[in-house]
């Protein structure tokens, strides 16, 4: 069969793909922006569900019966970055969880030194508080045990915390428990004319407080433009800076096959995406440069990711590891609250990271959102809303996977 019959074939009805099969210019068209075109999946029709074996941790964390892993089992579906999932967890000492950060797991280029890691780590300890409570455990955090990573080095194998389990009884269940499986970063297009619940933004507020943090939604189109403005110049410095474009490009799962050997990373399992990368006309390994048509379909992508009805901003009056693990614990508990709102988040972190070619856009947006007097730090920007489209979890790797016994 030729080129150009073969990708025809791979579009036709049969295969499964409502959209209309477009024209091999077309394909050839989406070279170089595939890979945000399908993480979006903005082709409609065209994303193949992920396979089960990749969500199955979705599924029913609670028929653990014991109570530490019930506790790892939520635990493991709090948010990260990338969705490395970069959790040891070491049962050994009865009573005790010992999270340790998988040194494999880090993104040194994104993320130079570790904070978005530690954001995750501590997402994941307040999933595993949220669930010990569900059990009527209280379970302590013993913060870096060992002693915390230096601020400017990656937290390679650091002990982030032991949670110290308290006595039958000893915590009344939390109502966000029912929430934890219910929370995706849904990054479809959102709507833009809804007004976000009043009693949400206070309550997110008080979360922030409680952890010690600010929080603050920048709404109305004043106060969003700028901001929309510097998240789009800093994806396009990410995206034309080869260093963390291929970080992200060697994270890429394409197809049911890779998505289930490695269930983290970026998945991109439409039909349309696969079928490119089979053809070799979609190359994840090809940086997009600056002026070309190439990054110019990638940027078309940042398109939907400028639809909100706010953007919720996370501060700390520090920059320490236990404040950066005390923000990811704030945030996914916002996250939970939005979630029982009907309320959908998505982070945009690039312009809070640390990589030089950065630094223009992590000082536009402190000084867009008033933050950064003495030493405060901006720890999560979100987009936030009303999804137009929904979205399914997002593929973990086994419990087993992360415990050591
Ligand atoms: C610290 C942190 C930074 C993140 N930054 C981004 C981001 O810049 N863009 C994005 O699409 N998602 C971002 N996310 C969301 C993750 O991609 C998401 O949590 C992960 O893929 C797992 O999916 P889930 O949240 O639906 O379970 C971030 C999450 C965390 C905790």
């Amino acid at each position: 069969m030729k080129r150009g019959n073969f990708m025809n074939a791979l579009v036709q009805p049969s295969v499964g793909c409502a959209a209309a099969a477009p024209s091999r210019r077309s394909f050839i068209r989406l070279v170089g922006g595939g890979a945000v075109l399908a993480a979006t999946g903005s082709l409609a029709g065209c994303s193949g569900e992920l396979p089960e074996a990749a969500v199955q941790p979705w599924r029913s964390p609670d028929r653990e019966a014991d109570t530490r892993r019930f506790m790892l089992a939520h635990a493991l579906l709090a948010p990260n970055p990338h969705n490395r999932q970069p959790w040891i967890a070491d049962l050994r000492e009865a009573g005790r969880v010992h999270l340790t950060c998988d040194g494999e797991r880090l993104l040194p280029e994104t993320d130079p030194f570790g904070r978005q890691i530690l954001i995750g780590c501590g997402a994941f300890i307040e999933l595993a508080v949220i669930a010990a409570a569900q059990r009527g455990v209280s379970a302590k955090v013993e913060l870096f045990p060992d002693g915390a990573p230096a601020d400017q080095a990656l937290p390679k194998r650091s002990r982030v915390a032991t949670l110290v389990l308290g006595e039958p009884g000893s915590a009344a269940a939390d109502p966000l428990f029912a929430q934890i499986v219910r929370r995706h970063t849904r990054k479809s297009a959102y709507a833009n004319d809804r007004a976000l619940p009043e009693t949400l933004l206070r309550s997110w507020g008080e979360t922030a407080t409680r952890f010690g943090l600010r929080t603050g939604a920048a709404t109305g189109a004043a106060a969003m433009d700028p901001v929309r403005k510097i998240t789009r110049e800093a994806y396009e410095i990410e995206a034309t800076t080869a260093s963390t474009w291929l970080e992200s490009a060697r994270l890429m799962r394409i197809g049911p096959g890779a998505i289930t050997a490695n269930p983290d990373g970026i998945s991109l399992n439409s039909l349309m995406v696969r079928a490119l990368h089979t053809v070799r006309l979609f190359d994840p390994m090809e940086v997009p440069v600056k002026g070309s048509s190439s990054l110019q379909r990638v940027m078309d992508r940042w398109v939907p990711f400028e639809t909100a009805s706010g953007f919720l901003w996370l501060a700390s009056p520090d920059n320490t590891r236990p404040t950066q693990v005390a923000a990811g614990r704030a945030y996914v508990r916002a996250h939970l609250l939005a979630t029982a709102a009907g309320v959908d988040m998505h982070p945009l972190s690039q312009a809070l990271q640390e990589f030089p070619e950065m630094s223009g856009p992590r000082a536009a947006i402190h000084r867009t959102l008033g933050l950064g007097a003495g030493g405060e730090t901006l720890q999560m920007l979100s987009r936030v809303g009303f999804a137009t489209e929904p979205r399914g979890p997002s593929p973990r790797r086994s419990l087993e996977s992360l415990l050591r016994t």
